[in-house]
């Protein structure tokens, strides 16, 4: 099986519970060690990277579970989603104290303007933990943009969060698109799906059964098929 997400786009990765979605999120991200393939981000093998380099050269991931820290306020798990912040040696921020201040400010404004986009600004100082479930998927998007990404994983960012929710994280991914970020989204609610997508994988049994535009998914009989438990005649 080969997929592949196309940059500028957004592409969407669908398929029967079980079917090894969260998986192959977790060999794409290399939170997990594959048996055998290959993975390449823009032309390089990644497989031995680890998720802070991936993240470094501009992949990140979400988690279907949101992770957010919850002891943690909201702008300090911002931050840690920031990348390469040189402020983590001791004599970096000894020979460069301005760099780094400078660069610690950079990182705030960046938290505060996308904290803002996703309606969470007001909650900065309040724990992670006091969030409602459809919060924290936003405040997982955002700490994820915070790392400057080229493509973002997302696992399943509608699940658990209400209609009216769920339309402004589509809202918000369709911006970020708009602005060059490209998205590998796993996702049930097939109204996103439809919605969002440029192009659509569908995973079943660990094997990848059919892509195509969002439409021709809807209508594919294997896809069904798939779907309902169905043997294929
Ligand atoms: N290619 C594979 N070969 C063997 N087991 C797999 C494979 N992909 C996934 N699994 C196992 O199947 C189960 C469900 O996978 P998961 O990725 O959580 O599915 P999904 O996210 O599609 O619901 C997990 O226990 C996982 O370890
Ligand atoms: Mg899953």
């Amino acid at each position: 099986m080969r997929l592949q997400v196309a940059e500028g786009t957004i592409t969407g990765l669908i398929g029967p519970n079980g079917a090894g979605k969260s998986t192959l999120f977790a060999l794409l991200s290399n939170f997990l060690k594959a048996d055998a393939g290959k993975v390449r981000f823009r032309g390089r093998a990644i497989e031995k990277l680890q998720p802070y380099q991936l993240a470094q050269l501009g992949l990140v991931r979400t988690f279907q579970v949101a992770r957010s820290l919850s002891r943690l306020t909201v702008l300090e798990n911002m931050l840690l989603g920031g990348q390469q912040q040189r402020g983590e040696k001791f004599w970096q921020v000894w020979l460069h104290p301005q760099a780094i201040r400078r660069q610690e400010q950079e990182l705030r404004d960046r938290a505060f303007s996308l904290l803002s986009d996703v309606g969470l600004a007001a909650k900065a100082q309040d724990y992670a933990g006091s969030l409602s479930g459809g919060q924290r998927k936003l405040l997982e998007m955002a700490r994820a943009l915070m790392a400057q990404p080229q493509l973002v994983l997302l696992d399943e960012p509608a699940a658990g969060v209400n209609p009216a929710l769920i339309e402004k994280i589509c809202d918000h991914i369709q911006t970020w698109n708009q602005q060059g970020i490209s998205f590998l989204i796993i996702e049930h609610n097939m109204d996103v799906i439809m919605s969002l997508c440029d192009r659509v994988w569908v995973l079943a049994e660990g094997k990848n059964l059919v892509d195509g535009p969002p439409a021709q998914i809807q209508q594919d009989e294997q896809v069904l098929a798939a779907y309902l438990g169905l043997e294929l005649a």
